[in-house]
């Protein structure tokens, strides 16, 4: 006889904008990344009686059936059970993500994020951190291949983080507001690609590649920094350039180029692609709420598909839609 004793339980997380770093951080560079939580996603799990059945957008579904794009989540669930000793049977998962794929605002690692939260909020089990990311590895590795870990870990922390592969992640401090534009191209880029790319670059043209993504986590470095100390232009500037290493590693492409450029052109201090590139998203910067408001406005005349304006201060974060 099956007991449905279990509550319902629920888990969420929030999406991430990688502000500098991305791609170097694959190499062992440092990067800087932000809680976008005007993105969410939530993972709510039931009791039931039998199989365990999936909901979701993408699929719904028994456990089993899950399709192989989405193993990684099927993995994590598996995972879970076996680590707290609980039978696969007798639950159902509810996930609900606005969280848009392939943008480069860490879908993959949020759901994996919120999903293993659920799990444990369900079994009534306390979760660390360090449990929590290992779990979601085992989606973010079928997902991306040889991810940095950075998605996992900002999709799950509540702060901007300066993280390094295999070191401990601090929080940075903002001195001064950061108003921040993003805009989606609509197009959804390939994190997986674009990652195989700059590994291809690195073999075959190895110290202009190796000189590139070097600068890049010096430029990560500086913008820390200039977020600590609040000098907002010239956090501009390293954004910018940024920007030129990241296009010259082959990752952007025209029209996130011309976004970058539109929202310049607006009177932004700083703009680059955010995420793998190659389709996804960009953002802006500037020292002013009028400011943001009039870059988003060029940024839609412009063709971005979706924009997003948020705020960032100093541990308390607030965005306006
Ligand atoms: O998943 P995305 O598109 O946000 O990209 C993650 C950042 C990369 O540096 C490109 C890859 C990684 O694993 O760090």
């Amino acid at each position: 006889m099956v007991k449905a004793t279990r509550k319902s339980a629920v888990g969420e997380a929030h999406s991430k904008l990688i502000l500098m770093g991305e791609h170097a951080v694959v190499y062992d560079h440092p990067a800087i990344a932000i809680p976008f939580d005007t993105l969410t996603v939530e993972t709510r799990v039931r009791p039931t009686i039998g199989k365990v059945r999936f909901a979701s957008n993408f699929y719904t579904g028994e456990l089993e059936d899950m399709p192989e794009k989405m193993y990684g989540l099927a993995k994590c669930i598996y995972a879970v059970c076996a680590k707290l000793n609980q039978p696969l049977e007798h639950f159902y998962i509810e996930l609900n993500s606005l969280i848009p794929i392939g943008r480069g605002l860490g879908s993959s690692a949020a759901i994996a994020v919120s999903l293993v939260r659920g799990l444990y909020n369900f079994f009534g089990a306390d979760l660390n951190h360090e449990v929590l990311m290992e779990l979601v590895d085992l989606a973010e590795k079928y997902a991306h291949g040889t991810p940095s870990g950075i998605d996992r870990e900002a999709t799950s922390q509540d702060y901007p983080i300066f993280f390094r592969r295999n070191e401990l992640t601090e929080q940075v401090k903002i001195a001064r507001p950061l108003h921040i534009v993003v805009a989606d191209t609509g197009r959804i880029g390939d994190t997986h690609a674009s990652v195989s790319s700059v590994k291809d670059r690195y073999e075959t043209n190895y110290s202009e590649t190796k000189a590139r993504l070097a600068r890049i986590g010096s430029l990560t470095v500086q913008a820390r920094q200039a977020m600590e100390t609040g000098e907002l232009i010239e956090l501009g500037e390293q954004l910018d350039q940024a920007h030129v290493e990241l296009k010259a590693l082959g990752v952007s492409d025209p029209g996130l180029d011309h976004y970058v450029e539109a929202s310049k052109a607006a009177g932004a201090l700083g703009a680059k692609l955010t995420g793998g590139g190659r389709g996804g998203c960009m953002f802006a910067l500037s020292d002013s709420f009028e400011q943001a408001r009039l870059i988003e406005n060029a940024l839609k005349d412009a063709g971005a598909s979706q924009t997003w304006y948020c705020q960032i201060v100093d541990e308390v974060m607030s965005y306006e839609g």
